[in-house]
């Protein structure tokens, strides 16, 4: 399969109108455990994302994922635009000078942005980040690069987010709750589902 920029395009395109469509949601979540801006900051965030990059043409992957990842950065405030902005980036670092890429260049790039979460908000498994979803999702790719079912991306990415709600929250604002975080799904893994549940739609339906 390769992947070039039409498809990162699309998949981004994709991902702007779904927060869009799930803004107040993602604030309820976040206002149960959080402040109430992670919807704000993820619609706000990607609106600018969808509007630089349908008026940018780009000649390799690298930049499209350079110029989402700063967007992101210096547009989106709290914890979700530094920890999406730097995903980008550190894909971008992956994928620089590359025209397309097949499923196991954009595992490593996934790779590569996972750890660069986790270098810059220390979180680890299970403690109710965005992480939760991240980690079992790369740990996925990694395992079958060769035989990805997007179906099996999505639905993994869905269960661990809905995994979530059993867990108390160790970082982020969430976690001055204690336990009465538990019992409530947490709003970055229910943007990073949303982040693989695109990109698997569109990979879905890429031909080999
Ligand atoms: N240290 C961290 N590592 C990974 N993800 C984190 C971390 N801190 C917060 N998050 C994720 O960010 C989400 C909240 O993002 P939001 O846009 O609401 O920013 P925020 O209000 O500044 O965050 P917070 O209150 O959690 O610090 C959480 O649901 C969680 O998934
Ligand atoms: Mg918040």
């Amino acid at each position: 399969m390769e992947i070039g920029v039409e498809e990162i395009k699309q998949w981004l395109q994709q991902l702007s109108q779904t927060l869009q469509n799930k803004k107040e949601y993602l604030t309820d979540l976040d206002q149960a455990i959080g402040d109430g801006d992670h919807g704000l900051n993820m619609a706000r965030g990607f609106k600018e994302v969808s509007v630089k990059i349908e008026n940018t043409s780009y000649t390799d992957l690298g930049l499209i994922f350079k110029d989402t990842g700063m967007t992101l950065l210096t547009k989106v405030g709290g914890a979700s635009g530094p920890l999406y902005g730097t995903a980008f980036i550190k894909c971008a670092t992956v994928l620089t000078g590359k025209v397309t890429m097949n499923v196991s260049e954009l595992t490593d790039a996934l790779e590569a942005a996972l750890n660069g979460i986790q270098a810059r908000g220390k979180a680890n498994l299970f403690d109710k980040t965005m992480i939760d979803v991240w980690e079992p999702v790369v740990s996925y790719l990694k395992d079958h690069k060769d035989s990805v079912d997007w179906e099996d991306v999505m639905r993994l990415s869905n269960e661990k987010m809905e995994a979530t709600k059993d867990l108390e929250a160790k970082k982020g604002r969430a976690s001055y709750l204690g336990k009465r975080s538990i019992g409530f799904i947490d709003p970055g893994a229910t943007s990073s589902a949303y982040f693989f549940t695109e990109l698997s739609k569109v990979l879905k339906g890429v031909s080999k």
